[in-house]
């Protein structure tokens, strides 16, 4: 969404809030600001456009001293320019403050406050929190951001600064995630780890309802209302590296290519030295619990939600219980039937989308136990669940998802596997056939991605394209939804995913002479079906694009060109087969001339609604 950053120390801050905000840039990018307390005064300098339009508007004039706050911004309220940039201030300009989240209620406040005198130059709800704090302040900035919070209804992450107050710096947290660093004789905010992991390692995770002052000699944690909280520090154990290119063009190019680990890191200890059984011990379900699930509804958004449905596939398949999986944003306005004897599994990379976040409290409000799949140990999500599978991929920067997707299907294998296993709902041969397989993934998506040849020459060809579509059927069509969604999101080109088998009922109106169609042809047991929906499109014109498991020559007969993918399997195609398409979207992407990492309109981590 958006990304804060804040410094209180001996050291010049613009430097450190800028490096701050290279790291943050992926939660937003359509604009970025600064405020420095220098010697005449708090400074701000902010500008539409990416970081470095702010940067080079630093060159020219710097901003000296020691304590600042710094945000990049994804516009929910107000278009992207330079007025609508964090940080906003006040009339007196002596308050800054940054935001991530939404203010529902500011519409009412900036009427009151309007009503006062106050007058706004911006659209945004952030600007309604400078003032509000400027009118209730009277000489302490804790408590005026205290009795602001109690007035503002939303989610919402805060740095806040007042002039009158040179040695402390303010940080809210209420639904949007927000983590303090503790260094020597300095400290930092951040909405992630990555900000402030190059001057410390000691960091403090702030809990929804908590705020923190920070001095440069200390930081104090405190609720809302103004009660002090003590807290063990956590120390961050993964390096920098882990966290930048790496030599590679992309941060998602990089990703793609870090796959094989995270299956590795994944399965970890999950599985059982002898490969005979899955281990969960994060998983704190009884035998007992477990034979008492009566349903499971995986909710999810975007990439996470292209997870779960093959989670459905893989659980129904392996446990044999109903399973139904949901868009986050549309699950608890449905009404769904949800029972205490209601598995709910959140899929979250980061952890923090807002939907997802939601859909697991009304879960839990209706007695259902929440199991969380996610790449955040720590997130909001994670803390709320009551068990917790962590996908071991590593950060994930650009805002195409696909380590973690990968991930996320990984955990569904073990989980489904792990349902079976103490249910008996599979023999424990054909579980231990799974696991011998999924052993050999890593290995595998090692093989595809040495093949990336056709794909690049591929993505070439579809690069001219306004529009095309991807089709399979089975685990074939989720992996479609995702291929497709992967696509639009970073080359822009119009694309849509149908189950082969639909496409007759009325989409096969808009098969035309060349246009391109990518079909999935994984599901052996499916193929021959597969091929009669190739061969509606090549009677119409389409120009397919196939993809097989290898020793399937058949639908090499029937496409125009033919990618092999190795055999695994029935169950785990899709952790092979999505990796052509992630490479084919990154290429076209390329090809376009877009940028990669940070496609136009999107940000990495969704915490509004
Ligand atoms: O952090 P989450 O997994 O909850 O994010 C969910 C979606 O916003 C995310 O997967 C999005 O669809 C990706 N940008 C797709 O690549």
């Amino acid at each position: 969404m958006c990304g804060i950053v804040g410094y209180i120390g001996n050291r010049n801050s613009q430097p450190i809030l800028l490096e701050g905000l290279k790291k943050l840039e992926y939660r937003g990018y359509d604009s970025a600001g600064v405020a420095v307390f220098t010697e005449q005064g708090l400074k701000i300098q902010k500008a539409k456009g990416r970081l470095a339009v702010l940067e080079s508007q630093l060159v020219a004039a710097p901003l000296d001293g020691t304590i600042g706050i710094g945000h990049t911004r994804w516009a929910t309220h107000g278009k992207p320019s330079d007025v609508n940039s964090h940080p906003h201030t006040d009339n007196s300009m002596k308050f800054s403050v940054v935001h991530n989240g939404i203010i529902e209620n500011y519409m009412t406040l900036k009427e009151e406050l309007t009503a006062k005198g106050h007058r706004f130059v911006s659209e945004t709800d952030t600007e309604v929190i400078s003032h509000l704090i400027a009118d209730l302040y009277q000489g302490d900035i804790v408590r005026a951001v205290q009795q602001a919070v109690q007035r503002m209804t939303g989610a919402f992450a805060l740095g806040v600064l007042t002039e009158y107050e040179p040695d402390r710096l303010v940080a809210v947290r209420l639904a949007s995630p927000l983590i303090i660093g503790v260094g020597e004789g300095e400290n930092f905010i951040g909405s992630d780890i990555p900000a402030i992991l190059e001057y410390t390692r000691q960091v403090y995770i702030l809990n929804d309802g908590e705020m923190a002052v920070l001095t440069r000699d200390g930081v104090e944690l405190m609720t809302l209302e103004g009660n002090f909280i003590s807290r063990e520090l956590f120390h961050v154990d993964w390096d920098l590296i882990t966290a930048e290119k790496a030599g590679f063009d992309h941060f998602m190019l990089k990703e793609i290519y870090e796959q094989p680990k995270a299956y590795k890191d994944t399965m970890g200890s999950r599985i059982s030295p002898d490969g005979t059984r899955v281990v969960l011990p994060e998983v704190g379900m009884s035998a007992e619990t477990i034979r008492g699930i009566r349903n499971v509804h995986i909710v999810a958004c975007g990439t996470a939600y292209h997870a779960g449905l093959i989670g459905k596939s893989v659980i129904e398949k392996l446990a044999r219980i109903p399973v139904e999986t949901d868009v986050a944003s549309e699950y608890r306005y449905r009404a769904p039937i949800i029972t205490p004897e209601t598995l709910v599994i959140v899929v979250s990379q980061s952890g923090e989308t807002a939907d997802t976040l939601a859909a697991l409290r009304e879960a839990k409000r209706c007695g259902a136990r929440v199991l969380a799949i996610t790449n955040v140990v720590g997130s909001s999500v994670a803390r709320e669940a009551d068990d917790v599978i962590v996908t071991w991929a590593g950060p994930e920067i650009a805002v195409a998802s696909t380590k973690a997707y990968t991930s996320q299907l990984v955990a569904f294998y073990l989980f489904g596997l792990y349902l079976a296993q103490t249910l008996e709902s599979q023999t424990t041969e054909y579980i231990r056939e799974v696991i011998a397989a999924l052993r050999l993934l890593p290995e595998q998506v090692e093989y595809l991605l040495g093949q990336s040849e056709t794909v690049k020459e591929y993505a070439k060809h579809i690069a001219q394209h306004q529009s095309l579509f991807f089709i399979g059927r089975g685990m074939d069509y989720a992996v479609a939804l995702e291929g497709s969604l992967k696509l639009k999101e970073i080359s822009y080109i119009h694309s849509e995913a149908y189950a082969a088998g639909e496409l007759k009922h009325g989409t096969l109106a808009l098969i035309e002479e060349g246009i391109p169609v990518i079909a999935l042809a994984t599901q052996e047991a499916l193929l021959e079906k597969t091929i009669s929906n190739i061969k509606e499109v090549k009677a119409r014109g389409g120009r397919v694009f196939g993809l097989a498991l290898s020793g399937n020559e058949e639908l090499g007969k029937a496409v125009d060109e033919v990618y092999t993918v190795p055999r695994t399997h029935p169950l785990l195609t899709a952790a092979l087969s999505v990796v052509p398409l992630q490479l084919l979207a990154y290429y076209t992407s390329l090809a376009r001339g877009n940028d990669v990492d940070k496609p136009r309109n999107l940000a990495k981590s969704v915490t509004v609604e």
